[in-house]
């Protein structure tokens, strides 16, 4: 045992505190990149219940939330991104044409996170342009059964038509993670996937327009294969010529959910979301979805996701480290070839890259996974050439990616996911001497093969720490609600760094652990 021990001991601390990482970034872009990723990749997914509180209303707007989808947007020419109004909370919603609140959450019988029902009026679409810019994809009732079921849906589809300026409607979703439906009570336990898509296209042709208008976004499942006594739920035989789900081709885009892990697996910041290995192997089943979907000639997206389900884990989903790991998530599902990626907000959610509102004395407030945000949409930049290679470094601490606009290197992400926090070192080994342990160690990154570049500039997304949530920064911007409301503020003085070739295609930056660094590379 104790032997074991040690031998397990000696290899991680090799690994943690390697403090050169050596890569070759092609400066023509390899066939291993993506296809040219689209500009509004980077999108959001927003609890139903809670979309109010996002956007607000006509004559209360959400001036923070529309400041922090602005900044975002500028990164990538402006482009919308599409916020899909979805989520458990869509499939409780009852359309009340009479009702003259335009939402009313019940959470009665429901302590937690989400209300039990809710209830909407006309009013409640004013929250569709309250805010400028995004498209959306417009949530519907699927669970709802009763007597009523059909009018509840047409009446939802008829305000959405009505009210939500068609450039801006992008799709339909009739129903969330319903694949679970089964296992969940709202259906009888002898409920199949067959069950399901009759019922999925009766709906779907019972709102369609005249004139055959409506597209939607589908199947919206959570899970990776659900085996019931009595049926097989999953994406991938949904798509089986048996079922004919796509019988109207009206299915434009298919979404797809995804966490990589729930809090019941115990999530740590360093074992978890700062782990690139983590990451790819969590992968796995998105690149098989890819493929099969991509094959099949459809679109594939994560309809909604984030980091750990069941609205996020404190200490792990809340703090600076979870912006490193929406960087390097987004970054890698990006690489293999995802259209688009929603992530989840929901009022107060741990996950969540701002609280909206103020309640219960906490928020409105910017929280570390936006930074992350930030550091993506600059990544991705505002060309529509943008093409994003993983560079595989078989490392769980260190991670890197490159972007080539018009097949030429244009940036590079290196992130150093060495957990450190100001007052205990890496915490993934506490092994060193405890006086090391207080200067936040290094990691040079050498890259060769850059030719043909003069210089580089360099700019931190950092934190005091691994643990911190609050003072943040992306190229020594904040985005802090406390400073101007979301708008971008310069804080501090650090400016980007200029790096040079120290020979020829050889470019060398140190990052702190726990930092990621953006590379812009210029020929002159
Ligand atoms: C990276 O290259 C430098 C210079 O060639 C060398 O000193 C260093 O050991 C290399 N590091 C790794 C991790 O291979
Ligand atoms: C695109 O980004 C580049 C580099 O940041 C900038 O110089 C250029 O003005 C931007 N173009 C548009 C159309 O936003
Ligand atoms: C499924 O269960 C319901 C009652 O829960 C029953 O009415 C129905 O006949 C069952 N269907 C089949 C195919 O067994
Ligand atoms: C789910 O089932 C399908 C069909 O049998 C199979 O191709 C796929 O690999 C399975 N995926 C997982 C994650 O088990
Ligand atoms: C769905 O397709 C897979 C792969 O072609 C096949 O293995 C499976 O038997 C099919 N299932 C159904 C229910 O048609
Ligand atoms: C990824 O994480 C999710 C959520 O915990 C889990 O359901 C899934 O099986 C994981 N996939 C792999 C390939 O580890
Ligand atoms: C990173 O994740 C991998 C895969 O889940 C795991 O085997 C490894 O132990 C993790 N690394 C750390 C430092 O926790
Ligand atoms: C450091 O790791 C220990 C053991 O895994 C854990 O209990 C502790 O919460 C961690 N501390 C920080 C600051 O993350
Ligand atoms: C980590 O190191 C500190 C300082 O040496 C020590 O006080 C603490 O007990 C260690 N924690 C663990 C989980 O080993
Ligand atoms: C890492 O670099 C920073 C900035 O140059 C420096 O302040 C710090 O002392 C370095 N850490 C170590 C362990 O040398
Ligand atoms: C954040 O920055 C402020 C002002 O620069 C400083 O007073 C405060 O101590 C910092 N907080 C942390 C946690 O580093
Ligand atoms: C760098 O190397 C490339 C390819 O070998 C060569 O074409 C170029 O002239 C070199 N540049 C300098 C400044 O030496």
């Amino acid at each position: 045992m104790k032997s074991n021990a040690i031998i397990l001991y000696a290899s991680m601390a090799t690994s943690v505190f390697a403090s050169s990482v050596n890569l070759t970034v092609n400066p023509s872009v390899p066939s291993s990149a993506s296809l040219p990723v689209p500009l509004d990749f980077q999108s959001f997914s927003i609890e139903f219940a809670f979309f109010a509180d996002f956007s607000g209303n006509k004559s209360h707007p959400n001036k923070f939330s529309n400041n922090l989808l602005a900044n975002l947007r500028k990164f990538n020419g402006d482009v919308p991104q599409i916020l899909r109004i979805g989520g458990n909370t869509q499939d409780h919603v009852t359309y009340y044409p009479n009702q003259k609140e335009s939402i009313i959450n019940n959470w009665a019988g429901n302590g937690g996170d989400q209300p039990a029902n809710t209830s909407i009026g006309p009013t409640f679409w004013e929250s569709f342009t309250s805010i400028d810019g995004p498209k959306y994809i417009f949530g519907l009732n699927f669970y709802k059964n009763d007597s009523y079921y059909l009018d509840n849906l047409k009446g939802e589809v008829q305000q959405s038509l009505e009210q939500i300026p068609a450039e801006r409607l992008h799709l339909f979703e009739i129903g969330n993670e319903n694949d679970y439906g089964a296992l969940s009570g709202f259906r009888p336990p002898n409920w199949t996937q067959e069950d399901w898509v009759t019922e999925w296209n009766n709906r779907a042709e019972h709102i369609q327009t005249a004139n055959q208008s409506l597209r939607f976004f589908a199947p919206s499942t959570c899970c990776y294969n659900i085996t019931t006594k009595w049926s097989f739920f999953s994406p991938w035989t949904i798509w089986n010529s048996t079922f004919n789900y796509n019988r109207h081709k009206w299915i434009h885009e298919v979404s797809q959910h995804g966490y990589i892990s729930g809090t019941g697996n115990h999530p740590t910041l360093q074992g978890t979301l700062m782990n690139h290995t983590s990451v790819v192997k969590n992968g796995t089943i998105h690149q098989s979805l890819n493929a099969l979907n991509t094959a099949g000639g459809r679109y594939y997206t994560l309809g909604e996701t984030n980091s750990i389900s069941g609205q996020g884990a404190w200490g792990v989903s809340n703090v600076f480290g979870a912006a490193l790991f929406i960087v390097d998530y987004e970054l890698y599902y990006a690489s293999f070839g995802v259209r688009r990626m929603h992530m989840h907000q929901g009022t107060a959610y741990r996950y969540g890259a701002w609280m909206p509102i103020s309640q219960n004395g906490v928020g409105p407030s910017t929280n570390p996974p936006y930074y992350g945000h930030t550091m993506v949409s600059k990544f991705i930049g505002n060309s529509t050439k943008t093409q994003i290679n993983n560079i595989d470094l078989k490392s769980d601490f260190h991670s890197a990616y490159a972007a080539y606009e018009d097949g030429e290197l244009a940036r590079v992400v290196l992130l150093n996911l060495q957990e450190w926090n100001p007052s205990g070192g890496v915490n993934a080994t506490n092994a060193t001497d405890p006086s090391v342990q207080a200067l936040r160690p290094n990691t040079t990154f050498t890259l060769d093969s850059v030719i043909g570049y003069s210089y580089a500039t360099v700019e931190l997304l950092t934190a005091p720490g691994a643990l911190s949530t609050k003072n943040i920064t992306m190229a020594g911007v904040s985005y802090d609600y406390e400073l101007a409301e979301g708008k971008p503020v310069k804080v501090g003085n650090e400016v980007a760094e200029v790096i040079r070739p120290q020979k020829n295609g050889t470019f060398s930056v140190s990052v702190g652990a726990s930092t990621g660094a953006l590379l812009k590379f210029y020929k002159a």
